[in-house]
């Protein structure tokens, strides 16, 4: 699939107040580059300790310290973890509900935008199942873990052929489609914007529970739809919470359950 050079409006940084790099010295260059890519400051010591959230490096592995709590909070994007694994392996393949939302069936193998990308373990399943996946996610810092994540799914031989597909941009999908990164537009664009945190799903994982924390609450769900559906050449899909009512703006075509998602389905126009 041919790349034309990105146009991209700058991504939304509001949250990026409370984030810092923690580099090593003045010399760590690893923190120097992401300091050039992200524009978050680069700090050592003390200055460290009082930070909000904490971009670092353990293992190799870039890490978000979330330290607003008093629990240890750590997230990054790790593809080979147990959780994607087991996902892989027993998610239940072309069946299952999230690969028939994006239409993915024997070897037709549709071009998916995943246009709210988090932390990539979706587009990882459409990747999985052969799809060439084209991520786009505006906080800059969510998409410096994902970045990280496939630089190493990359490196490593289990991984290696299914990071290939995935391409990860940081950049506003409500831009869309000026915004649209590649000669050829998406098929599918599949959208999962953050669930509202309310009691009954305060129970959310540890890693969507310090994003919930840190970004912005979205409030551009319309926006958001409108620019997938005029970018998708097929099929726009929505993931919702079971009993969730469907984003404000265009009436679904259809939806597809599972045990507690649904995923509501638009025509595209792109
Ligand atoms: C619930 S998370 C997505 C989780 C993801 N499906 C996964 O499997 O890890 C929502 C993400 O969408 C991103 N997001 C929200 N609005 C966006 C927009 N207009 N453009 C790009 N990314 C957006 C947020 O920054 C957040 O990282």
């Amino acid at each position: 699939m041919s790349r034309k050079v990105p146009n991209f409006q700058q991504p939304t940084t509001d949250h990026t107040a409370d984030v810092v790099i923690a580099g090593s010295d003045e010399n760590d260059t690893r923190a120097q580059q992401l300091a050039l890519s992200t524009n978050l400051p680069v700090v050592q010591g003390d200055a460290i300790a009082t930070a909000r959230y904490c971009l670092l490096w353990i293992n190799d592995k870039l890490v978000l310290r979330d330290k607003t709590t008093s629990q240890i909070n750590d997230i990054c994007v790790d593809f080979s973890e147990g959780r994607q694994r087991h996902r892989q392996q027993f998610g239940g393949g072309q069946g299952q509900p999230l690969a028939r939302a994006v239409n993915i069936k024997g070897s037709h193998q549709p071009h998916i935008c995943d246009g709210t990308g988090g932390l990539g373990a979706d587009a990882y399943v459409f990747a999985t199942l052969g799809a060439e996946v084209t991520i786009l996610e505006r906080s800059i810092v969510v998409h410096a873990l994902l970045a990280d994540g496939l630089r190493r799914a990359r490196d490593h031989p289990e991984t290696s052929a299914i990071a290939q597909r995935i391409t990860a941009y940081p950049a506003d999908t409500c831009k869309l489609p000026d915004s649209w990164p590649c000669n050829t537009k998406p098929a599918i664009i599949y959208l999962d914007p953050m669930y509202p945190r309310t009691r009954k799903n305060a129970a959310a994982k540890k890693g969507m529970q310090t994003l919930q924390r840190l970004l912005p609450h979205d409030t551009d769900e319309r926006a958001l739809l409108n620019a997938a559906i005029s970018t998708a050449t097929q099929r726009v899909v929505v993931k919702r919470p079971l009993k969730a009512s469907p984003l404000p703006g265009p009436t679904c075509v259809g939806f597809i359950r599972s045990p507690n998602t649904r995923y509501d389905l638009y025509r595209g126009r792109g």
